[in-house]
């Protein structure tokens, strides 16, 4: 039976969910003025949608007057009791790719879109059940953001990126006044790994400028597969490509005596290694899932050879054709993405593209990609603060992804060298090991076994229980507990501790 490509990189993939337990009071001062404003972004109905319970909005927040600068976004509410859930907000990466197209299309949104582009279907792992989810396409010049200002899309990079999506969520809240002082959890993967911790910064800062009852309630980051450190990220992914023999010794050793991690631009050598690997050693395979047959695209050709032109690694080189990079995305759903969301009937129950932008809607911006103006060379400093800030980080990956593999994570990680809470444990699916986690000092680490490098869907399952051992030491034994303790965070919420849990659990259909 001929699996359709999503399907089986789906089945590879593991959940993570948020969940909240302190309940959120609407407040009430807000209902009247807002109402006229949200109405008019209210989404009656998407072509080809089936019914649903739960409201979206969609449109335009001008971020930049003189420029004209305006970002899209996609708010899709919980199914129930969305007033008392929390606000997720999820961005993809690129740089230049939208999060419609992924985060909603592909990964975590409520809908699917089918094979022809003619209608919707449900995912039934949607986050929605859980948060409500708002997808923002950032910077402008990605998907239906745009700018007037032309020169804008070559010159836009982490800063603008950073600045631009603070002053959307400030205004956006203007507009939807009853999600002011909601809990906000900021998440996203591969080079949203610097989006989001780029937007806590600035959420922080701005926050520290505010009276406490006009600030944006940050309560927690999560990021997966995420560029993190230039250096570190580069050298966890050569060393993930050995240890996983997709390249040989000889290889190896010559990028890492050749190549200078940690230079933006690397020298031609080091290049001609890394297309050498690529080339002439990794054959056709998936790099964002390695052991994944790889998906065709339109044209018959294999994605993985697409996907080989268009990787965009850390060190970006620029030689690349197409640097649709570090998406991950799988191709043949993006088809269908550009097929429906380039559709006028579409685009107007979205109140998308009223200023008649003169270039087609995409998944990626080529444009912003290959002109990426600044980008920094490290997120760890970035950590450290949030984590002194009090804010919950989770880091998860899926351990067969390529670009940017665990082994690049966890050299990144490293380099933070946070106090151990609860040793690495594997946590388990079914009574299989779905992954391991390792809880630090303000911070999770949790890998999903199996997963490439779009890991997130969603199922509200309970993790299961580790196997009960009986012949424990003392210290044994109260790791048991303080695992344990994890366990039932991720299952029910702790109110005193936890509010921010992960549940990782397999999603093969
Ligand atoms: C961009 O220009 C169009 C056409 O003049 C205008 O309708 C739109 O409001 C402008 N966008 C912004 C954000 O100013
Ligand atoms: C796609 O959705 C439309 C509208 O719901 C439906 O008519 C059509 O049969 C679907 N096509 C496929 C291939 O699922
Ligand atoms: C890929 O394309 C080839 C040639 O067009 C076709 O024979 C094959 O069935 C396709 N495989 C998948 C998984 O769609
Ligand atoms: C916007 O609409 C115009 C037609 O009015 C169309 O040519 C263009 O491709 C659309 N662009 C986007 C980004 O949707
Ligand atoms: C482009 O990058 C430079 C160097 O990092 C920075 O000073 C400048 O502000 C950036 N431009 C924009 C528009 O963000």
């Amino acid at each position: 039976m001929a699996m359709d490509c999503r399907r089986k990189m789906m089945a590879f993939m593991a959940a993570v969910v948020i969940l909240i337990s302190t309940p959120n009071a609407a407040s009430s001062h807000d209902v009247q003025g807002a109402a006229a404003a949200e109405e008019a972004d209210r989404i009656v109905s998407l072509p080809g949608q089936p019914k649903v319970p739960f409201r979206q909005f969609s449109g335009y927040v001008t971020v930049h007057k003189a420029a004209g600068r305006a970002l899209f976004y996609w708010l899709t509410e919980a199914y129930s009791d969305p007033s008392s859930k929390p606000l997720v907000v999820w961005l993809n990466g690129g740089p230049g790719c939208s999060s419609v197209a992924y985060g909603a299309s592909e990964e975590i949104g409520p809908f699917r879109i089918n094979k022809t582009a003619s209608g919707l279907h449900l995912n039934k792992f949607s986050w929605n059940t859980a948060a409500n989810l708002l997808f923002l396409e950032t910077p402008a010049g990605v998907g239906f953001s745009y700018s007037n200002r032309s020169s804008d899309l070559l010159d836009t990079g982490d800063r603008r990126t950073a600045e631009d999506s603070l002053v959307f969520l400030v205004r956006w809240m203007e507009r939807f006044p009853r999600y002011k002082g909601r809990e906000v959890f900021l998440t996203g993967e591969s080079y949203a790994g610097h989006y989001v911790p780029q937007l806590a910064r600035q959420i922080m800062a701005h926050n520290s400028k505010k009276p406490k009852h006009s600030t944006i309630k940050l309560r927690g980051i999560m990021v997966g597969n995420a560029v993190t450190d230039n250096y570190y990220d580069n050298m966890g992914t050569v060393m993930y490509w050995w240890s996983h023999a997709m390249i040989s010794d000889q290889t190896y050793k010559q990028l890492m005596s050749t190549c200078d991690f940690r230079r933006q631009k690397e020298s031609n050598e080091c290049e001609s290694l890394y297309s050498y690997a690529m080339d002439q050693e990794f054959g056709n395979i998936d790099q964002y899932n390695i052991y994944a047959p790889p998906c065709n695209s339109s044209d018959g050709s294999t994605a993985a050879t697409a996907t080989r032109q268009s990787i965009r690694l850390p060190h970006r080189p620029h030689h690349n054709k197409i640097l649709r990079q570090i998406s991950g995305y799988d191709p043949c759903t993006e088809r269908y993405a550009e097929t429906y969301y380039n559709r006028p009937d579409v685009q107007r129950a979205l109140h998308a593209n009223t200023s008649k932008i003169p270039y087609k809607w995409t998944a990626c911006s080529g444009v912003l990609n290959r002109n990426w103006n600044d980008t920094e060379v490290s997120i760890l400093p970035i950590y450290r603060k949030m984590i002194a800030g009090g804010l919950r980080v989770w880091v998860f990956s899926g351990d067969v992804d390529s670009v940017v593999p665990v082994t690049a994570t966890r050299y990144s990680l490293a380099q933070l060298k946070l106090r151990t809470k609860i040793p690495w444990y594997p946590w388990y699916v079914k009574k299989q090991v779905g992954g391991w986690t390792e809880v630090y000092e303000g911070l999770t680490f949790a890998t999903v076994r199996g997963a490439g490098h779009e890991v997130p869907l969603f199922k509200p399952r309970a993790a299961e229980s580790p196997s009960q051992s009986h012949e424990l030491s003392d210290r044994e034994r109260e790791r048991e507990r303080e695992r344990e303790r994890e366990k039932l965070i991720i299952q029910c919420g702790d109110r005193q501790n936890g509010r921010f849990h992960l549940s990782a659990v397999s999603s093969s259909h």
